[in-house]
């Protein structure tokens, strides 16, 4: 099945219709502080679908080691220095080399194709040493069942909206629009609403357990390899 992911605005789009130039304007908004002490000085991280490096920045600002990968070259022409960019699908990535943490962010497990998510795992996987950590982020299921046309939360002075929302049983077809000093970008996605358990079951199946959501929408998890 094809979803249509599509993007529109100032400047280049990447394959999943984000931005470049948006993600570039977008600031670091806390979302790893509950998580600083995965990420001490010299620790080695995977971060998988790094964008422009907003994470990223962070992460090397707190002295750790970043391989950063995205599979749109702008994007990775963005990052900070510091960062080892690396050109890639997720999906495909064979580093051949082990990390102690990876990192899925911005709801990349919510991609709206099973085969999809479990590839996403099975790469933060085989790039993890023994006990290593996956941290991932996921929507808020319950906000995607509910989530109607309309402006949501402004975060700094950009202004977000939703502009049009479809829902197909599991799956949100959605457009977006940000707003960051009159220019405005547009972004259409589809993603799946995913509970505790179908995250949960989807890595007990690539060998993670040790299960501990944060916060109180469960936004985000970390597992460990067993
Ligand atoms: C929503 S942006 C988020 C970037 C960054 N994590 C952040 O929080 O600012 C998602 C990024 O993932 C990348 N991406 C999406 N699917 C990908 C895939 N299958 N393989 C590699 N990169 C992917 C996109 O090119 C984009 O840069």
């Amino acid at each position: 099945m094809n979803f249509r992911f599509a993007g529109a605005g100032p400047g280049v789009q990447a394959r999943d219709g984000c931005s470049v130039e948006l993600y570039r304007r977008l600031p670091y908004f806390g979302e790893l502080e509950e998580y600083r002490a995965l990420f001490p000085p010299g620790v080695q991280v995977v971060e998988l679908g790094c964008g422009a490096g907003r994470l990223t920045r962070q992460l090397l600002d707190w002295g750790v080691h970043v391989t950063a990968v995205d599979n749109c070259p702008e994007m990775l022409a963005a990052l900070p220095n510091g960062a080892s960019p690396v050109l890639s699908d997720i999906e495909s990535l064979n580093l051949d080399r082990r990390f102690e943490v990876a990192l899925l962010a911005s709801c990349l497990i919510n991609h709206p194709a099973p085969d999809a998510r479990f590839a996403f795992v099975a790469t933060a996987r085989r790039h993890l040493g023994p006990r290593g950590r996956l941290l991932l982020e996921r929507h808020d299921p319950a906000w995607l069942r509910a989530i109607q046309p309309g402006s949501i939360n402004p975060a700094g002075d950009i202004a977000m909206s939703v502009e049009a929302v479809r829902r197909t049983g599991d799956l949100v077809e959605m457009t977006l629009r940000y707003e960051i000093a009159g220019n405005v970008w547009r972004h259409s996605f589809v993603v799946a609403a995913l509970d505790e358990a179908d995250v949960e079951a989807l890595l007990s199946q690539t060998g993670f357990g040790s299960f501990a959501w944060s916060g109180t929408r469960k936004r985000w998890l970390s597992a460990v390899v067993q």
